[in-house]
């Protein structure tokens, strides 16, 4: 099971940090390319390397986190996802003005999977700040919570037994457009609740 990360920010980096603890091995990637991430990687070797967005596009799991406005062109020309599952870190709102961008009614992850046709969407790892996520799981006597939906079921089990391995409790939110909803920033109720799963 392979790992790329879509974007080098505060969440990918976050998300980077989270596996590299475990030693799990994961491309990252920008919009600079791999030199620019030369000391991230030095950082967290060796599990972390550094490639272009079209390596990091060929894992059995991408993750992707980028600025709203800019994931069409960072989804834009990469290999067919044939089914391969891609986890939307996303939430439609940016720097510098916070507006919340007009979904026309619709989920932001129902919005995001029109850009990885042929992907099994699953969306996480959206509700918490970046150095909250960065931080250890483990604590205060129990293990933080991540929140989890998606449409297929199957790839719900993988990111679930991601969640797991990197020391998170995951709970299962549904579908796209149940599970999104709750979790959505901004809207849903879920966003910024730091929940640690004690016993
Ligand atoms: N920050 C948080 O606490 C937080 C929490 C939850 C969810 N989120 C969501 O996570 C997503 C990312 O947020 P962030 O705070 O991590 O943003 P960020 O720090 O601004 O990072 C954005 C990343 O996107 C990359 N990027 C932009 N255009 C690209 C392209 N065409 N190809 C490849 N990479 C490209 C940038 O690479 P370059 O720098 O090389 O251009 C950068 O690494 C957003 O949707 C945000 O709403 C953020």
């Amino acid at each position: 099971m392979t790992i790329g990360i879509i974007g080098s920010g505060a969440i990918g980096t976050a998300f980077a940090r989270t596996l590299a603890r475990v030693g799990i091995e994961a491309i990252i990637s920008n919009s600079r390319g791999p030199d620019s991430l030369k000391e991230l990687v030095r950082e967290l070797a060796p599990s972390i390397k550094a490639g272009r967005r079209e390596e990091a596009a060929r894992a059995d799991i991408v993750f992707v986190a980028i600025n709203w406005t800019k994931l069409p062109a960072a989804l834009a020309g990469l290999p067919d996802w044939n089914g391969r599952i891609v986890i939307d870190a996303n939430n439609p709102i940016e720097a510098p003005l916070f507006k919340p961008v007009d979904l026309k009614g619709r989920v932001s992850s129902e919005v995001f999977a029109d850009l990885v046709p042929g992907a099994r969407v699953v969306k996480a790892f959206n509700h918490l700040r970046a150095e909250v996520l960065a931080n250890n799981p483990r604590v205060d006597g129990g293990q933080r919570v991540l929140f989890y939906s998606g449409n297929d079921a199957a790839a719900k089990a993988e990111v679930a037994a991601l969640i797991d391995r990197i020391g998170f409790v995951g709970i299962d939110l549904g579908s796209l457009a149940v599970g999104g909803k709750l979790a959505q920033f901004p809207g849903g109720p879920l966003p910024n609740q730091n929940l640690v799963k004690v016993g």
